[in-house]
């Protein structure tokens, strides 16, 4: 994992050099946009009257068209290099914890990554609406911890869960899922008198079969096809919440309603 970090860390840094340079030539380009058009309308005012070839090229590509496109086309470029630009800050907290010792950290932060890690699962797609994140965070202290390994815990349970709604909708006609029915809360919380930080992660889908429940946290345990699941995702967080971060890692799930986990971390482990 610490190699996958520092990966990740290189892959964010190269990213940003060419993202900047596409920003800043965006800009630039923009502005000579605008100058071109000023031309063109200044043109048009002193010789209203054009060549008909000229006229006829106008029509050809739909002038009108294309100038307004073309606002909203440099508009769109815009917001998606900034995206860029989010996400890569969002890899290099992400994958900011390859630290040998423990630091001081913000789970929220870790959260917060690794949702922005995971947005593109969780946006419509061709079978569902978007899943919404509902999140009631509370004041947590900063703790010391691996926060890439604890992301990692986050990253897995809200994987899962995200699997788990694509599973218990299979079959259903996009039609009839009502959008925002599709739902992961995440709560935190700081009981200040055991100095533990809880942090709960629940869906609202088909929740885990009573046989099952057992062997969730079991190595290579997994209901998922070939290709699709290894079965090591809960067991390499409770190994993180419990033997690295002196915490706990439950599950507490109803067939039919839903499941949750809960991450629990002394403040001091
Ligand atoms: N939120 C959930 N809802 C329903 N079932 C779940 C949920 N989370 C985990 N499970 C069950 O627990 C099993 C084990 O999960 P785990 O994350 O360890 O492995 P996996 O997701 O199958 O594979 P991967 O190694 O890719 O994570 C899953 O296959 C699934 O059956
Ligand atoms: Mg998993």
């Amino acid at each position: 994992m610490a190699t996958l970090g520092n990966l990740v860390a290189g892959v964010a840094h190269e990213i940003n050099n060419p993202i900047a340079f596409l920003k800043g030539s965006l800009n630039n380009a923009q502005d000579y946009i605008q100058e071109i058009f000023t031309y063109i309308n200044c043109l048009h005012k002193y010789h209203p009257q054009l060549a008909p070839e000229v006229t006829n090229i106008a029509q050809e590509i739909d002038l009108e068209y294309i100038t307004e496109d073309l606002q909203k086309l440099l508009n769109s470029m815009n917001l998606a290099s900034e995206r860029i630009e989010e996400i890569s800050a969002s890899l290099r907290t992400f994958s900011r914890a390859d630290t040998l010792e423990k630091v001081p950290c913000n789970l929220h932060e870790g959260i917060d990554s690794t949702l922005l890690i995971l947005k593109y699962r969780l946006k419509a797609n061709d079978k569902r609406p978007a899943i919404e994140i509902i999140k009631n965070y509370s004041n947590l202290p900063k703790i010391n911890c691996f926060l890439g390994q604890l992301n990692q815990v986050f990253t897995n349970i809200i994987a899962n869960a995200i699997d788990a709604i694509d599973t218990s909708i299979s079959g259903q006609i996009f039609a009839d899922i009502p959008a925002k029915s599709l739902e992961i809360n995440i709560y935190t919380k700081f009981l200040t008198q055991e100095k533990m930080i809880i942090i709960c992660i629940n869906d609202n889908a088909g929740g885990i079969p009573e046989e099952i429940k057992n062997h969730i946290f079991d190595h290579l345990f997994t209901t998922k096809e070939v290709g699709k699941g290894t079965g090591l995702g809960l067991a390499i967080a409770r190994q993180i919440v419990e033997e690295t971060h002196n915490g706990k890692l439950t599950c507490n799930s109803t067939l039919g309603q839903g499941t949750e986990f809960m991450i629990e971390i002394p403040a001091s482990s």
